[in-house]
């Protein structure tokens, strides 16, 4: 086993978590293999978080192509050995690609079951409005993250609301700086990841893993009444975007299932920004299957 796979392990036995049950103590519970079929099997829920960065000099496709293969792999594994009802969250970049590629290599995973990480983007925008308004994040809801994990994501303000004494407010209204809505607020969002690779000379870490963990919970928990969040999921055409698509959207969780809230309204500013992301998804989806080798 790899140290630092060791080191994972050791980790985890430290946490002391309360849901993590093994076999007489000692980390007994922990299953830390290198061999994907150990890995995969019966596995209920996956949470994807290994692919290949971007480094120094690499090109787009280069990053694509190693992804690809490792998806394609990783797919194949699950097909093969996973629980024929298993939850996936693809979470290494570029997620929702990545998460196409699974899609495609695991047929017989129901295509609900497979879903990508947008949770963290829908955070920081809940973040972004909370230090704006100066409110408790908590009190915060509704944003919502429309497309592809990347700089081309639209986080939305639109539907947004506050709750303070008891009362919802529209954040548009609060906030009533439109010039800030459509600007510096959804580039905060959409370079975050950036801005903290640049500072920690690293991915975010915590944050991903607390929305990873958000993600999963809503999911099979359900959201509460009333609060949606956003997931990348696969379109069904929903809001004019390409049906197939793996495109992060405004869902309610109930008794395990997403469904994308229907109904809202789009205006003219957020249609240009969600086709925007959905042509980048278009682009990523074409490299993807230019590297897929038969
Ligand atoms: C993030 O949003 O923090 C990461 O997806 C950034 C990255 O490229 O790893």
């Amino acid at each position: 086993m790899s140290q630092s796979l060791n080191a994972m392990k050791m980790e985890l036995i430290d946490s002391a978590l309360p849901l993590l049950k093994g076999g007489g103590g000692c980390g007994g519970g922990i299953v830390a293999t290198t061999d994907v079929a150990l890995a995969c099997g019966g596995v209920d829920i996956a949470i994807m978080l290994g692919g290949f960065p971007r480094r120094d000099g690499m090109e787009r496709k280069d990053v694509m192509s190693k992804n690809v293969s490792i998806y394609k792999a990783q797919a194949s594994a699950l097909e093969k050995h996973a629980s024929h009802d298993c939850k996936v969250l693809v979470v290494a970049n570029p997620a929702n690609t990545n998460a196409l590629v699974l899609k495609e290599y695991a047929p017989s995973i129901p295509k609900e079951n497979i879903t990508c990480l947008t949770r963290l983007d829908h955070n920081r925008a809940l973040a972004q409005v909370s230090e704006r308004l100066n409110v408790p994040v908590g009190n915060v809801k509704n944003v919502i993250v429309w497309g592809n994990h990347s700089s081309t994501q639209y986080p939305d303000l639109n539907h947004a609301t506050v709750t303070i004494e008891g009362q919802e407010h529209p954040v548009r209204g609060l906030i009533a700086d439109d010039r800030w809505m459509k600007t510096e607020f959804i580039t905060v969002v959409q370079q975050r990841g950036e801005a903290i690779i640049k500072a920690r000379k690293a991915s975010s870490a915590f944050s991903a893993a607390s929305a990873a963990c958000d993600h999963m919970h809503d999911w099979i928990l359900g959201t509460p009444e009333g609060t949606w969040v956003s997931m990348g999921v696969c379109s069904d055409g929903s809001y004019g975007t390409p049906a197939g698509l793996m495109y992060s959207f405004p869902v309610h969780c109930k008794g395990g299932a997403w469904s994308i809230v229907q109904g809202l309204k789009i205006d003219e500013f957020s249609r240009a920004k969600m086709n925007a992301t959905a042509n980048e998804l278009m682009e990523e989806k074409y490299l993807a299957y230019s590297c897929l080798t038969p």
